[in-house]
């Protein structure tokens, strides 16, 4: 059974806690915050004041990913406003295994995010330090984009590399996710799933996330 994240940049924002209180409410086991800076990713979403106001009505942990260049200013921010886990895309790293550092040393999981084009053979050095890796399956910016199918095949070669050496880290995965691309995921070895439109475009999302748990 996979991890469920909800992505909360598809959610009311007129009604953030309603949203979070339906998560509260279902069998989704995180949610997902997306932070994006205008620089990183073509789009701006929120930030700080924001996620402490959804952490302050969220019973789950709070999975967050980083859009943003920089990361290491903010980490400590991340913290206090409520990230249990918080990943940073390997493209905006440039001394990533500090970063990596960084972010454990301040009590949170630490993940890396790689863009579609990015192989999983960068992360050779770093996958054993890593709790999460997230691979992405749409370019960062935007929900509700198409699914890239090359997704799955990253899926099931980092899933075995992580078998193999008897690794910690979690496969999670992020865009255009839906009951069809999440159950080749699930299949490929995914062990979260993040969805935004999907859910809260979804006539009940309670089920919708129901549905999603189901997936093997
Ligand atoms: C995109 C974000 C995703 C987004 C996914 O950059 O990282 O988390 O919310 O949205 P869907 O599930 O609609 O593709
Ligand atoms: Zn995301």
């Amino acid at each position: 059974m996979a991890v469920i994240s909800p992505s909360m940049l598809s959610c009311d924002f007129a009604n953030i806690q309603r949203d979070v209180e339906m998560i509260n409410n279902s069998e989704a086991d995180w949610f997902h915050i997306d932070v994006m800076d205008g620089v990183f990713v073509p789009n701006i979403s929120f930030g700080f004041p924001v996620l402490a106001a959804m952490k302050k009505h969220s019973k789950k942990p709070m999975d967050v990913h980083l859009m943003i260049v920089n990361p290491d200013q903010y980490v400590s921010e991340f913290k206090k406003a409520g990230a249990d886990m918080l990943t940073v895309h390997y493209e905006a790293c440039t001394h990533l295994h500090r970063t990596i550092q960084l972010i454990k040393s301040e009590g949170m999981k630490a993940g890396v995010a790689l863009n579609p084009h990015t192989p999983i053979s960068v992360l050779e050095e770093i996958l054993h330090e890593l709790d999460l890796v997230l691979i992405m399956s749409v370019n960062p910016g935007f929900g509700g984009q198409k699914f890239i199918t090359s997704a799955v095949e990253k899926v099931s070669k980092l899933k075995s590399i992580i078998k193999a050496k008897n690794l910690k880290a979690m496969i999670e995965v992020d865009g255009g996710v839906n009951l069809e691309t999440g159950e080749r995921l699930v299949k490929a070895g995914a062990d979260a799933l993040v969805a935004g439109s999907f859910v809260f475009g979804s006539e009940n999302p309670l089920e919708t996330i129901a549905s999603l748990k189901k997936l093997s």
